[in-house]
């Protein structure tokens, strides 16, 4: 049980809104994250969090690879519900949105995005019920000029919540 005002203080940090997606064999799936950040320049690595229980986790097990889409301000609730309140293992998300395939064999989505990053894991560490995996980006292109989405956005202005396998859950789906 996490304490109010610890709750408190971890709700004033700021996040974006992607979808992460891998492969297994010729399988392809993806799930919404907030947590995605840049670590260094040189060369390019991004850190993920992705609970363990999803099927997004076992494709990146399974490949090696993550690409991350840059969610923008414009993606509707309906998106967002898709990638981020059902699992792979009991719908085909990829087969009701527009995407494409990167070079890491891993998809990526073609409408609401900002940009795309392909990245393969070089490190991973286990930490409870989630992994956090580092990747090194190898390629990525900006795909529109829409502003991409924050976290506090989709809370405030969409009214959506955060479920359990989220790294952020606090507990009351806020
Ligand atoms: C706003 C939002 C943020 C989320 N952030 C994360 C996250 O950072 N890490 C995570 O593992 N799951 C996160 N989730 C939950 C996953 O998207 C969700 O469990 C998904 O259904 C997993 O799908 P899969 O089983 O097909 O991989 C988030 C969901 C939402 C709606």
């Amino acid at each position: 049980m996490v304490m109010r005002n610890v709750k408190d203080g971890l709700h004033s940090i700021n996040y974006g809104m992607y979808v992460v997606s891998s492969k297994k064999g010729d399988k392809i799936n993806g799930q919404v994250v907030n947590t995605v950040f840049q670590i260094t320049p040189e060369p390019i690595t991004v850190a993920t969090s992705i609970n363990k229980d999803n099927l997004t986790h076992e494709f990146i097990e399974s490949s090696g690879v993550f690409t991350v889409s840059v969610l923008s301000k414009d993606a509707p609730f309906k998106l967002i519900g898709l990638f981020g309140f059902r699992s792979g293992r009991e719908v085909d998300k990829f087969s009701q949105v527009d995407y494409d395939i990167g070079n890491n064999g891993a998809p990526y989505l073609r409408e609401h995005t900002v940009a795309y990053l392909e990245a393969k894991v070089i490190k991973k560490e286990d930490l409870f019920t989630h992994t956090l995996y580092i990747g090194e980006v190898m390629d990525g292109a900006r795909l529109s000029d829409e502003v991409p989405m924050t976290y506090d956005y989709y809370h405030k202005v969409i009214k959506g919540k955060t479920p359990k396998n989220a790294a952020t859950y606090s507990g009351g789906g806020a």
